[in-house]
């Protein structure tokens, strides 16, 4: 998955630095290329000779040694990579970053470019949790930089707590989710997920039981495989998956605006439980009970986004998702829904209480083509979005 990417990778002074060497091996037996930068105080606790052996070129060291500049300037090192890496990232170097130095050659590297950075901590406990250390690190977060560990556990220094630095495989992980090129690298992936809410007055709304876990489950399958994923939800119970766009609406409404908006796309996965009518005329006013009886409301129809997307003639994306939940004859309604909607795929499941599925973790479907149906086994919902990015990597591919 990291076949010709290419990892600038920062080695700081800290006894964690031996780890880095067999995190240089770990990166290049995955395809990855490794251009190694030593700090000075990084030199104290590994040779050059070594991480240069292990990385097969040359490491660079000082900011102003004259062949390493003929070489490669040091601007266009910085820029030559998909991903910096900062590991082991000592507290000074943090202090350093967040900071904006640029006093070595590795601190120049990291102000001087716009790569996206990974920084695996490690430190000292107390100076990790001293409160500059803690700022640094949330400056560095809010400026965009990754970060890996630091785990908790005995320390160099005989002392125990978060400082460790994490694992090299553990570092390899964080690597790849940032730029492995998985299947469906390059792709666009649009993802509708969670109920929609529609207003009755300002603190009354219609909603439905959707919690959001089987369209989040499925964008983050997918943005695994490497799809650039644009996840459009409504009030979902759970957190949207890191790494996604993500656009969060309220209403059905919203979403169709949303969902026209990030158009055209290579797929889009309609996961969302759209609410199917709205309040005619929601009140701007909270209502008020009366004597004369209960409120008159009065329902308009929704937008149907699914079907509004597959009839759309310039921009119906090459695959188009649907969901059918169901409560009874679930096959039966799913195929005339798939018919109706006009999209290629629905993804059928029966919600009725008892099966616990809707607000449940585990998911149990039948997938919906044209080449008939699919009964898959009962599986929680992360492995039922697996198992649907990879038969959408396989259609895309
Ligand atoms: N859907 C949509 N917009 C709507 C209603 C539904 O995009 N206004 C999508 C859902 O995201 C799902 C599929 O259509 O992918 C089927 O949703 P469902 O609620 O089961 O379909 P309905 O059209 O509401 O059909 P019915 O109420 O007859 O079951």
């Amino acid at each position: 998955m990291l076949a010709s990417r290419r990892i600038l990778l920062i080695i700081g002074g800290g006894i964690a630095a031996y780890k880095s060497l067999d995190l240089i091996r770990r990166l290049r037996e995955r395809g990855a290329s490794v251009t190694p930068v030593l700090t000075r105080a990084g030199s104290e606790f590994v040779t050059p000779l070594s991480v240069s052996a292990l990385a097969g070129r040359n490491v660079f060291q000082d900011l102003f040694d004259l062949t390493d500049e003929a070489e490669m300037g040091h601007i266009e090192l910085s820029r030559s990579a998909d991903l910096i890496v900062v590991a082991p990232a000592t507290a000074d170097l943090m202090a350093k970053m967040a900071q904006g130095h640029a006093d070595d050659l590795a601190s120049t590297l990291l102000l001087a470019t716009d790569t996206p950075v990974l920084v695996a901590p490690s430190m000292n406990v107390r100076m990790w949790d001293h409160p500059a250390t803690q700022r640094n690190m949330k400056t560095l977060k809010e400026d965009g930089v990754a970060f890996v560990g630091p785990n908790e556990g005995d320390m160099a220094c005989g002392e125990y707590g978060p400082g460790r630095m994490a694992e090299p495989l553990e570092i390899v992980a964080a690597i790849e989710t940032r730029i492995a090129k998985g299947p469906l690298a390059g792709k666009r992936i649009l993802v509708t997920s969670g109920p929609t809410h529609e207003p009755i007055d300002p603190v009354r709304y219609i909603a439905n039981r959707s919690s959001g876990a089987q369209g989040t489950a499925i964008a983050s399958a997918l943005s695994a495989l490497g799809a650039d994923v644009i996840f459009v939800t409504g009030p979902a119970d759970v957190q949207p998956p890191e790494g996604v766009t993500v656009v969060p609406v309220q209403t059905a409404q919203e979403m169709l605006d949303a969902v026209e908006d990030a158009l055209p796309v290579d797929a889009g996965i309609f996961a969302a439980a759209v609410a199917d009518w709205r309040v005619k005329s929601a009140s701007e006013r909270k209502l008020k009970k009366t004597k004369d009886g209960l409120p008159d409301l009065s329902f308009a129809e929704n937008p149907d986004i699914l079907a509004t997307v597959c009839k759309s003639k310039e921009k119906r994306p090459d695959l188009v998702v649907g969901f059918a939940a169901e409560t009874d004859d679930v096959l039966k309604h799913a195929t005339a829904k798939r018919k109706r909607k006009g999209c290629d795929w629905i993804v059928a499941n029966d919600v009725s209480p008892g099966t616990g599925i809707m607000g449940g973790s585990e998911n149990d479907v039948t997938l919906i083509t044209d080449d008939g149906a699919e009964d898959w086994p009962r599986l929680s919902k992360d492995q039922v979005a697996r198992r649907l990015a990879q038969k959408i990597a396989e259609a895309l591919a």
